[in-house]
């Protein structure tokens, strides 16, 4: 938790950048920052509330977790992942969370609030570590199941850690890519070879909406490049159709070989939380290498209807009970189609950001205000969420391991658990979504 001090002076900021009017970037306070007394100070300050705040849980299963990121080729087109793998035991450091400044930036313009708050919020968060050992070995001799992952709108490929590192450390590599269609807080990517030898980052940032009814064609045209994406991130981890082996253009070394010799090629499954729960719906429409999908917390509005009904693997919903509204619950349920597997169960309690690594690292008053925490305990919540996951993908990817021991979860048989939704549907017209709102509530 944060020491109310620091709390205070937090809240100040906010204020500070809420009132000030000048535009996102359009002066670079950095220089004044730097030259001033008191940046020592506040340092000292956000050390302190860093050493208190609480952590990323580790991995509950056998395997130690491993964690690089992989870039292939260049442009905007390129493929980028964060991947969480079985690693082998030696002494690594554990990985930075949010490995650049960019991406506070681009979560202030995201947020809508001052470019100011990316610094803060960099001082504050800019050094967490999540307990994945950075660019460890993959620990070989075994064939591992893959997951492909897709995050949020607003959010980006490191921030789902806790998620990817439980599954890793429970025998899967996990690829959670970092989508290049403006839905992502930022990214970056090199222009060509010489810009990647020379590290000259092109950083693309949030597109905001300028036009309301631009709205479902925009999102639209991005879940689709988002599946698209998700399907060139197998290919090149696969290395599908490639004559000449894939060269991660990053500046870390990592045996892609043996990456691709360690992957069971007919087990692979999507997970997306929010857009990328609409992402993963897309993927299994596009795409059957996905045998099986898990949409958390699910957000509906960017697929056209007849991609609802035209998909055979099986689906599990995993929503929270505060972001979930009628509209949504209605394309869900378009999803049911006779002889298919849907499944859907809702965490009590839990909000959208549940499913984020910021509701596990924040203190408990600075959760509650930004509602990166709901009602129930931020590590049970994704405890759920993972043991449900672990035991759906057991089922479908026909795994051999104990995970069928939290089926009862699937059928959403616990006290923190509602089988189905809380959403009440019956007396609800289909209406055209009014996504103003669901913007706000949708942080990502
Ligand atoms: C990607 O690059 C192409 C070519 O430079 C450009 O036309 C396109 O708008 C870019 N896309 C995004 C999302 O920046
Ligand atoms: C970095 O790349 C941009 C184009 O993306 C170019 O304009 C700039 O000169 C490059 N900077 C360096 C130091 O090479
Ligand atoms: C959508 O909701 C917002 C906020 O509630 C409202 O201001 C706006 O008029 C609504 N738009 C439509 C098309 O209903």
């Amino acid at each position: 938790m944060l020491p109310p001090k620091l709390h205070a002076f937090f809240c100040l900021c906010s204020c500070f950048a809420l009132v000030h009017t000048f535009d996102w970037q359009d002066l670079n306070p950095v220089t004044h920052i730097k030259s001033s007394a008191w940046v020592s100070k506040i340092q000292a300050l956000m050390a302190a509330a860093l050493l208190s705040q609480t952590k990323i849980p580790r991995g509950s299963g056998l395997y130690s977790v491993g964690c690089t990121d992989l870039m292939f080729e260049y442009t905007n087109k390129s493929t980028f992942l964060r991947l969480y793998y079985p690693s082998q035991d030696d002494e690594y450091v554990e990985t930075l969370l949010i490995p650049n400044e960019e991406y506070f930036f681009g979560l202030s313009k995201y947020l809508g609030i001052h470019w100011f708050m990316g610094k803060i919020l960099n001082f504050l968060y800019g050094s967490l570590t999540t307990p994945a050992n950075w660019n460890a070995h993959l620990k070989t001799g075994e064939k591992y199941p893959l997951i492909v992952f897709s995050h949020g709108l607003g959010a980006f490929r490191t921030i789902y850690s806790a998620i990817g590192i439980e599954l890793a450390s429970h025998g899967f590599i996990v690829a959670a890519v970092e989508h290049r269609d403006q839905s992502a807080s930022a990214t970056y990517y090199f222009n060509d070879q010489y810009a990647a030898e020379t590290v000259n980052k092109s950083w693309l940032y949030f597109k905001t909406l300028k036009r309301r009814e631009e709205e479902a064609t925009l999102r639209n045209e991005q879940v689709q490049q988002r599946a698209k994406e998700c399907s060139q991130a197998l290919n090149y981890i696969l290395c599908t159709d490639c004559e000449k082996p894939v060269k991660n253009v990053l500046d870390i070394e990592f045996d892609l070989k043996q990456l691709k010799d360690s992957i069971d090629r007919n087990k692979i499954a999507i997970i997306g939380h929010s857009f990328g729960g609409a992402t993963s719906i897309q993927a299994l429409h596009d795409d059957q290498r996905f045998r099986c999908g898990i949409a958390l917390d699910a957000w509906m509005f960017p697929l056209h209807e007849e991609v609802l009904s035209h998909f055979s693997q099986p689906l599990f919903f995993i929503n929270s009970e505060l972001f979930q509204y009628p509209d949504n619950i209605i394309k869900m349920k378009k999803c049911y189609v006779p002889g298919k597997e849907r499944k859907m169960i809702t965490i009590k309690g839990a909000v959208h950001h549940n499913f984020v690594d910021f509701s596990l690292v924040t203190g408990k008053i600075l959760g509650y205000i930004l509602t990166l925490k709901g009602n129930i305990d931020s590590k049970v919540a994704i405890d759920l969420n993972n043991k449900a996951s672990l035991a759906f993908l057991q089922k479908h990817l026909e795994l051999q391991k104990g995970f069928d021991q939290w089926d009862y979860l699937v059928e959403g048989e616990d006290d923190n658990l509602i089988p189905g939704t809380n959403i009440d549907t019956t007396n609800q017209r289909v209406t055209l979504q009014n996504s103003t709102e669901i913007e706000k509530k949708n942080l990502d």
